[in-house]
């Protein structure tokens, strides 16, 4: 048995949901660039969970179905209270409160199909609403409860900022869900389908794909860009900047990618909307920064920009804090774990691949008293 690093290239499961083919994205076989540039996030949700775009009743009523399910357990909200909410992580407040949330469902472990599709719904609708209330109570503001009158981008804008979003970072928000919603079997997906594999619930599976993400190796990468670019500064700092990386090997967040050869199809998207949302709010250097390092990395290494690179300039630019931008990843996400989660427990089987073992050969035991 040899081991492959990083399972590269194994096929660990079947899987109708998206696919990553000749760096073509397609969800349920929509291409990416069309549902970035034409589809509601609530339109994506639907089409992962169901396999198709829904007609105009069924969209209403999942519209319906998760404004109607937004609102937390007050014990939820109190939860962010009893620990030292400045200095967690906002992924390690959703893990928790999603943990939490478990508790507060008489229902969490009935597994049915009705009961695992009605906590879809329920997690879909609540994740954003967890996101804007750590936000907010952390800076010591009141949460702002959600409205059943906004879209689902256009509600998680008014709990984050307590005013009516505008259009320009609604649609902005909006194609930014629909590009994060769902990559085939990326690391936080497959986390939850090996966890609910055991025949675990729906909060233990979302709450071990947040884990998975929060790294910077995955949904954490673009935090670390952000981080990345305000170190940098100005435009005429990047080339010493990324020789630097270069010359220390360093990897550098939001470049590169295990499936894609030519290139991640969502950045071209992101990248757009950083040009534009930066223009917009008269900080051009965020985008002019990222095309100057995209060269550089691109050009010198031949390592494309991925998802995570242009979001960071584009979530800074809309206002959001930069600790949020993985959280808001989460948000997106969390429509694709719980497609992957719903299809596990369809056609199940626990997964459980082998390890290479490179320990020491037979070994006789020796008693305690007799051991150097
Ligand atoms: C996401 O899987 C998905 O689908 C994920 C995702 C999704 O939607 O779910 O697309 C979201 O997680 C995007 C990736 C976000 N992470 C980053 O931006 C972190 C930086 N990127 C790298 O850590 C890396 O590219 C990964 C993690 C994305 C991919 O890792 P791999 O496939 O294990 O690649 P590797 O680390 O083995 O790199 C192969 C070579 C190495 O060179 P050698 O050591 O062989 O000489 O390419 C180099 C690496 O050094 N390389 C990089 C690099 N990425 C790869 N060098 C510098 N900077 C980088 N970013």
């Amino acid at each position: 048995m040899t081991a492959t690093r990083g399972l590269e290239g194994v096929v660990a499961t079947t899987s109708s949901i998206s696919s990553i083919i000749d760096d073509v994205l397609t969800y349920a076989g929509y291409n990416i660039d069309d549902l970035a540039d034409h589809a509601s996030f609530e339109e994506v949700v639907y089409l992962l969970w169901h396999g198709k775009l829904p007609n105009q009743s069924e969209l209403d009523e999942l519209t319906k179905q998760l404004a109607e399910n937004a609102t937390l357990p007050q014990g939820v909200l109190d939860h962010f209270t009893t620990y030292p909410i400045d200095s967690v992580h906002p992924m390690g407040a959703l893990r928790t409160a999603v943990s939490l949330l478990g508790l507060y469902d008489e229902e969490a472990d009935v597994m049915d199909d009705a009961s695992n599709y009605r906590k879809a719904i329920s997690l879909q609708a609540k994740l954003p609403t967890i996101v804007a209330a750590f936000s907010r109570i952390r800076k010591g503001l009141e949460p702002v409860a959600p409205r059943t009158d906004l879209s689902f981008s256009a509600n998680f804008v008014y709990m984050l900022t307590g005013q009516e979003p505008d259009a320009i970072a609604i649609e902005a928000l909006n194609k930014a869900l629909v590009l994060h919603a769902d990559h085939e079997l990326n690391a936080s997906t497959f986390t939850a389908r090996v966890c609910v594999a055991t025949l675990s619930d729906v909060y233990s599976g979302v709450t071990s794909a947040i884990g998975a993400l929060k790294g910077p190796l995955h949904g954490g990468a673009n935090e670390q860009v952000m981080k990345m670019l305000s170190e940098i500064g100005e435009v005429s700092n990047v080339e010493a900047y990324i020789t630097e990386k270069f010359n220390n090997k360093d990897k550098i967040m939001g470049f590169g990618h295990r499936v894609y050869q030519n290139g991640d199809p969502r950045a071209k998207h992101l990248k757009k909307m950083s040009k534009e949302l930066t223009t917009l709010t008269g900080e051009p250097k965020w985008y002019e920064m990222s095309v100057k390092i995209e060269e550089m990395v691109t050009g010198q290494k031949g390592i494309p920009a991925n998802v995570d690179f242009y979001s960071a300039s584009m979530y800074h630019s809309l206002g959001i804090d930069h600790d949020l931008f993985t959280p808001i990843f989460a948000v997106s996400r969390v429509s694709g774990w719980l497609a992957h989660i719903l299809e596990q427990y369809q056609n199940n089987r626990i997964i459980r691949p082998r390890a290479e073992y490179t320990g020491p050969g037979k070994q006789t035991f020796v008693p305690i008293d007799q051991r150097a």
